[in-house]
C-alpha cells in the first residue's frame, strides 16, 4: 500500500526539481488510465475529486476504488485529494474517507461563486490546516480567484467559479499577500490565479504573457521559495484532440489551453501541482464520439471505454514525461499520515522562512 501525503510527495518533487499532474478522477476507467500510464513511467500520482466527483460516484465508491488502485499498483506512491473543497466540513468528510490531502478553497465563499475576501480566506483555510495537519493531512490553500485575463470572467462551465466580471487585481495573485497568506495559515502548498481558467475555453488565442501571466509565479516563488506552488486550469486542451471530438460530429469552438511548454517553465520556478481534469475529459469524449460514428452498430460500451481509457493514458504519460515525474516513484519511501502529524506537531515541516519570520 503506498497512499502518501501531498506533503511528502511535492517535497520529494522539490528537492528532484519536477512536477506532478493532479489529474481529476470520477470512474474506475479514469483511475486504470491513471495508475496503468504512472505505472508504465515509474511516476507518482496525485488523484483528486471534487465535490462533483464525491457525488457522482459516492464515498463509498470512491474510497473502495482508490482501495482498489492501490493494491493493483503497490509500487506508485498515491495521494488522494480533495479538490476545492468549499467548507470544514467538505476537507474533514474527505480526511475521514481516506484523503490524504484536501485544498480549502476559500478564495470563493461556500456557494463557490461569490468571492471571498482575504480575512475569510485567510481564517477558513487556517482553521483546516490546523485541524487536517493534527491528523497528518495536507492542505492546499488558494489566493486569487481563476478567470480569464482576456475578458475577466470567471468560469461558470463546470458549476464552480465566479460568474460575471472581475478586475485584473482579483485575477492575479498578488505577492506580497501570498507572504502573508502563508505564513497566517501554514498551507502546503498555495494555488495562485494567473488567467488560467477551468474548462477547454481558456483563451481565444495561443496564449502570451499578457494573458497567461507566468511572471506572477515567478514573483511569488521569489519571495516563497519553500512554498509549493499549485497551478489549477492546467489543460493544454490539445489540438489534435479537438481535431478528433470535431471531426466525429462535436461543436467545440475554437480554443486555446495552457501550453505545456509553459508548465514545464512553471516548474522550473517552484510549480509543484499541475491540475489537469479537462484533457483527459476531452480525449475520452473524442474517443467516444470516434467509435459512435465509426461503428454505428456497436453497443458493447466497453468498445467505447477502452479507447477512451487507452487516450487518457496516454495523455497521462505525456504529462509525466514533460514534468519530470517519470522516474520518481521508485525513489519515495511512503510515510503514514501518523508520522507527518507528529512531524507537523514538532514543527519540524515548517516554518517556510516566511513563517519564521512572520512568528519572530
Ligand atoms: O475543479 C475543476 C474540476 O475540473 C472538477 O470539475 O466539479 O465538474 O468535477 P467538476
Ligand atoms: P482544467 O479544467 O484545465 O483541466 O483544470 C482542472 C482543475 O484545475 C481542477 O482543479
Ligand atoms: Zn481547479
Amino acid at each position: 500500500m503506498a497512499r502518501i501525503t501531498l506533503r511528502q510527495l511535492l517535497d520529494h518533487a522539490a528537492e528532484h526539481s519536477y512536477g506532478v499532474p493532479a489529474f481529476n478522477i470520477n470512474n474506475m476507467e479514469q483511475g486504470l488510465a491513471i495508475l496503468e500510464a504512472a505505472q508504465a513511467c515509474d511516476a507518482p500520482v496525485i488523484l483528486q475529486a471534487s465535490r462533483g466527483a464525491r457525488s457522482y460516484a459516492g464515498d463509498i465508491m470512491l474510497a473502495k476504488m482508490m482501495e482498489a488502485l492501490e493494491a493493483m499498483f503497490p509500487a506508485i506512491p498515491i495521494v488522494i485529494h480533495q479538490d476545492h473543497g468549499n467548507t470544514v466540513a467538505t476537507c474533514l468528510s474527505a480526511i475521514q474517507n481516506g484523503f490524504t490531502s484536501v485544498m480549502m478553497d476559500g478564495s470563493l465563499k461556500e456557494d463557490a461563486k461569490t468571492p471571498a475576501d482575504y480575512a475569510y480566506n485567510a481564517g477558513i483555510t487556517g482553521e483546516v490546516g490546523r485541524l487536517a495537519h493534527m491528523v497528518g493531512a495536507s492542505v492546499e490553500g488558494e489566493l486569487g480567484c481563476l478567470g480569464s485575463l482576456e475578458t475577466g470572467e470567471g468560469e461558470a462551465e463546470d458549476g464552480h467559479g465566479f460568474e460575471g466580471a472581475l478586475d485584473h487585481a482579483m485575477l492575479l495573485t498578488d505577492p506580497d499577500e501570498a507572504e502573508r497568506f502563508v505564513a497566517e495559515t501554514g498551507v502546503d502548498a498555495l494555488a495562485v490565479a494567473l488567467g488560467t481558467s477551468h474548462g477547454a475555453y481558456k483563451f481565444s488565442r495561443k496564449p502570451t504573457g499578457d494573458i497567461l501571466a507566468m511572471e506572477v509565479i515567478e514573483k511569488i516563488h521569489a519571495r516563497l521559495p519553500n512554498t509549493h506552488i499549485v497551478m489549477h486550469g492546467s489543460s493544454s486542451v490539445p489540438e489534435e484532440w479537438q481535431e478528433v471530438f470535431n471531426a466525429h460530429g462535436g461543436a467545440m469552438r475554437e480554443t486555446y489551453g495552457v501550453p505545456v511548454e509553459e508548465l514545464v517553465r512553471g516548474i522550473r520556478h517552484g510549480v509543484r501541482k499541475i491540475n489537469i481534469d479537462t484533457d483527459l475529459r476531452l480525449a475520452a469524449a473524442a474517443e467516444f464520439r470516434r467509435v459512435a460514428q465509426t461503428s454505428p452498430s456497436e453497443f458493447d460500451p466497453r468498445k467505447f471505454l477502452k479507447p477512451s481509457m487507452d487516450a487518457m493514458a496516454s495523455i497521462c504519460r505525456a504529462r509525466f514525461e514533460a514534468f519530470g515525474t517519470a522516474g520518481q516513484a521508485s525513489k519515495i519511501t511512503p510515510l503514514p499520515m501518523s508520522e507527518m502529524a507528529k512531524r507537523y506537531a514538532s514543527g519540524s515541516l515548517n516554518p517556510t522562512p516566511s513563517l519564521a519570520r512572520a512568528a519572530a
